[in-house]
């Protein structure tokens, strides 16, 4: 009676375990769909621009730090509106809420830690 309940405990924990590793883990899957369907072409799902297009067009490499500190979000979310030399504009596409979290959310997420 004892060891079942014991057992049971120890599966227990371990698929909880599992659960909030899963978690944990899903959350961290690099960036929004949103980022992905819109900006992952050029600007790379990794950040760095390392894509044909992001080469050909010389986008930013997020993961550059002097990048990262260069910029405010306010400043990079009138780029992502307004659009820059060849990056394209998203002001029509997207809302200014979907915006401000593509910038805060994606871009800064690539910020080396
Ligand atoms: C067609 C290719 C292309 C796409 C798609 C694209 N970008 Fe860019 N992006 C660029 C290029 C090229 C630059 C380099 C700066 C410039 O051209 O003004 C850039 C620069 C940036 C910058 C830096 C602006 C600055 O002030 O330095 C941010 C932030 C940015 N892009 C975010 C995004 C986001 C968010 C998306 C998706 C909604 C996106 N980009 C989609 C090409 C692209």
């Amino acid at each position: 009676m004892r060891i079942t309940r014991l057992a049971g405990g120890i599966v227990f924990g371990l698929i909880s375990c599992l659960g909030v590793a899963f978690y944990a883990a899903g959350r961290n899957q690099g960036p929004s769909d949103l980022f992905k369907q819109y900006c992952a072409k050029c600007h790379g799902e990794d950040g760095t621009a390392n894509t044909p297009k992001g080469k050909q067009l010389k986008a930013r490499d997020f993961t550059d730090p002097e990048f990262q500190s260069g910029k405010s979000d306010k400043d990079l979310i009138k780029t992502v509106t307004n659009g820059g030399e060849d990056m394209p504009a998203f002001g029509k596409k997207l809302s200014p809420e979907e915006i401000e979290g593509l910038v805060k959310n994606d871009v800064r997420s690539f910020r080396k830690k």
